[in-house]
């Protein structure tokens, strides 16, 4: 069972998770969410702008034992997308872990882990472009979706993906993920310059990209800037 925390202005939900779970004061299937956020953090030690009306949320999941981190991205994505379906709204997955929409970020998703009191703590924070975006990327503004609204389609839908995943494992993820995933089989470059033809993920999450010379690489640590 889920259970949400409030909070109306904090520094970043994901930082929070961390905090309150180092005083026990959060625990495995809580779910952080604020108003606003002072100092939003997004991939790659970037800022993420977080503007009162969006969407900023981390959800903690405590492990006795060693998890793959990077299915969980793959795994919250679909959840993301799935819920947005539910509003009418088609969106596509950037590996390795944006929603896109109408050719736009809607929505980033930022994991991390750490090990305290001997549990392994993951904390997945999600950050939506409910009602506004900054000029790169694009909101749900015209659609008017209520956040209380998304969050329990969304619990539902992680609840379940979760349950398929721990049942049956990464390929039905991976599966599902690569049914929407953003320019597959199109030329792509990566953060780190490299172009190639993007063929889909491996196993464990990598993209496979075929170069000029038909050799393929497996990308794990970059992201797909076009
Ligand atoms: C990205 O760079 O695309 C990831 C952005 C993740 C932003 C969310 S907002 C809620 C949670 N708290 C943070 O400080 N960051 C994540």
């Amino acid at each position: 069972m889920f259970k949400i925390l409030n909070f109306d202005k904090v520094q970043s939900t994901n930082k929070l998770a961390f905090d309150l779970i180092k005083d026990n004061k959060a625990q495995h299937q809580n779910i952080i969410i604020a108003n606003e956020q002072s100092s939003g953090i997004g991939r790659m030690n970037r800022d993420w702008v977080s503007q009162r009306g969006n969407l900023f949320l981390s959800i903690i999941l405590q492990f006795n034992d060693n998890v793959r981190i990077s299915d969980y991205s793959f795994l919250s994505a679909i959840c993301i997308g799935k819920t947005l379906e539910e509003f009418d709204i088609k969106t596509k997955f950037k590996w390795p872990n944006d929603i896109i929409y109408q050719d736009k970020k809607l929505c980033g998703i930022l994991l991390q882990n750490e090990t305290i009191n001997n549990l392994n703590n993951l904390v997945i924070g999600i950050g939506l472009n409910l009602k506004s975006a900054p000029s790169y990327a694009i909101s749900l503004e015209k659609h008017d979706i209520a956040r209380e609204d998304f969050l329990n389609k969304l619990i539902k839908n992680f609840e379940n993906y979760h349950l398929k995943y721990q049942q049956f494992g990464f390929s039905t993820i991976k599966n599902l993920w690569l049914k929407n995933a953003f320019k597959l089989n199109e030329i792509i470059t990566l953060s780190n310059k490299q172009t190639g033809l993007f063929k889909g993920i491996d196993d464990e999450g990598n993209l496979i990209l075929e170069d000029s010379n038909h050799d393929i690489n497996k990308i794990f640590a970059e992201e797909i800037v076009n």
